[in-house]
């Protein structure tokens, strides 16, 4: 049996005062060990989210981290620094760091690869566009980006990487996608990584749905087969995150 897992993706959301409130708020509620539950902040509200988290199960992570191990890198941030804050976790290959700042499959690559060397549990997020889904092709592109992501990554590494399937046209929308079209994509997920690995591999990773995830849809969504629970950016920032980690 797969454990479900409940992320908040804050995105550039909440200085660190903000998220001194916000945790407040929810992490009474949200702590619980039915579910893995893991607050996704901006960097800088690690220390701060790490400290107001004591004693709860709820995890930490961040959206973003550079492959390298340190040097000139004006800007970023390694996987050693974040973990030494305090965060577990680490989003790779959202479709806003893809499509706004422009990485592509073999950066996302080289971050998953890292990832896992450094002792960071990765969620790897892939998803087509509204223009793919039209026209039919999304499955062939989602197979692409799962097979570039994956590149030389072991089995262990594999079955520990966390996959968030978000269709681009359900992220911050309001259109989430119908509980049978996120169990379609998330199996299809799931035979692509049997077929790059073995059964176990297939039967024990994780796969979440994203886009539009709310307290009124998020039971249906995961109670699917294939769905291990869900990325969600707009509803983790209210009271309403509670509903979902206890859907
Ligand atoms: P949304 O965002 O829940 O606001 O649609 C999801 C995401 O981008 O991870």
């Amino acid at each position: 049996m797969r454990k479900k897992i409940i992320a908040g993706n804050w995105k550039m959301n909440m200085t660190v005062s903000e998220t001194k409130e916000l945790i407040g708020k929810l992490k009474d509620k949200c702590n619980t060990d039915k579910v893995d539950v893991v607050f996704i902040v901006p960097s800088i509200d690690v220390t701060t989210a790490k400290e107001c988290l004591k004693g709860t199960n709820i995890r930490l992570g961040t959206q973003n981290f550079y492959f390298e191990d340190k040097g000139a890198f004006t800007g970023e941030i390694s996987a050693k620094m974040i973990l030494d804050a305090g965060a577990e976790y680490v989003i790779i290959g959202h479709s806003e760091r893809r499509n706004i700042f422009k990485e592509d499959d073999t950066m996302i690559n080289k971050k998953l690869i890292k990832a896992h060397e450094s002792g960071l549990k990765p969620i790897l997020c892939c998803g087509e566009s509204l223009e793919l889904r039209e026209n039919g092709t999304y499955k062939k592109f989602i197979e692409e980006q799962i097979k570039s992501a994956f590149l030389n990554v072991s089995d262990v590494n594999a079955m520990n990487t966390v996959i968030a399937y978000e269709p681009i046209w359900a992220i911050g929308t309001g259109k989430t996608a119908t509980s049978d079209e996120a169990e379609e994509v998330c199996k299809f997920i799931r035979d692509i990584i049997g077929k790059l690995y073995n059964d176990k591999v297939k039967d024990e990773i994780r796969i979440q749905y994203g886009g539009s995830v709310n307290s009124k849809n998020a039971n249906e969504l995961f109670s699917k087969e294939d769905i291990d629970g869900g990325l969600v950016g707009g509803a983790s920032l209210k009271e309403e995150f509670i509903d979902i980690v206890n859907y």
